[in-house]
């Protein structure tokens, strides 16, 4: 049995994560691996709770960060180390390291939330940080019919791409531009393996 691989793709909203969760899907299939994919916040309960905040009107920011923690545990012992116990390749749009940001941007230390996590959630073998300037990820925003909403507001987006930037030099990430053509960053992404 080929062993688990565990790939998270992180990003600010607009950097283009689900295409090229989907693309990297694809291409690890092509090399004859078992793939799941998966997003946080999830489709469960929680995660469907968080998804309404967005358009009903935001939850406070420590129910939020609960909310999002209990996702995750679900997350992790019902999809994510199942998978991997398995031997399958698991890539998830967002995890944890978009707790950091953008928890972390509500007034929550992120290194805190990193602590937090990490005590029930494994880290990933690759974090792929797709980056992008905040004007550039609006004008996708825009460009798909998308409002500006609390989540995606300029100042909210810049503070995250530099969380996530923050995470530059741990041993297990690697920062792609997302700038350029789909194909361009697909191209970059798969390099990697
Ligand atoms: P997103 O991936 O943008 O979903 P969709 O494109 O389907 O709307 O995620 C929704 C929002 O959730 C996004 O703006 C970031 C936010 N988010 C957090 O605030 N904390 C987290 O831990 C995660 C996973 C996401």
């Amino acid at each position: 049995m080929p062993q688990g691989l565990f790939i998270v793709i992180e990003g600010i909203d607009g950097t283009g994560k689900s295409t090229q969760v989907k693309r990297l899907g694809e291409w690890f299939t092509a090399q004859g691996r078992e793939v799941v994919l998966s997003r946080e916040p999830t489709n469960q309960p929680w995660g469907m709770k968080l998804r309404e905040s967005a358009a009903t009107g935001r939850l406070s920011p420590q129910d939020e960060l609960d909310y999002f923690l209990k996702d995750r545990r679900q997350h992790v012992e019902e999809l994510i180390l199942p998978s991997l116990a398995a031997g399958k390749v698991v890539i998830l749009d967002r995890y944890y390291f978009s707790t950091m940001a953008y928890q972390g941007i509500r007034g929550f230390d992120p290194a805190e939330i990193r602590r937090k996590n990490e005590e029930f959630a494994p880290p990933p073998d690759r974090l792929i940080i797709l980056d992008l300037d905040v004007d550039s990820a609006l004008e996708r925003i825009g460009a798909r019919g998308d409002t500006a909403n609390e989540f995606e507001q300029r100042d909210h987006l810049a503070r995250c791409r530099e969380i996530f930037l923050s995470l530059q030099d741990e041993s297990f990430t690697r920062v792609i531009p997302s700038a350029g053509s789909l194909d361009d960053v697909t191209q970059r992404i798969v390099a990697i393996f």
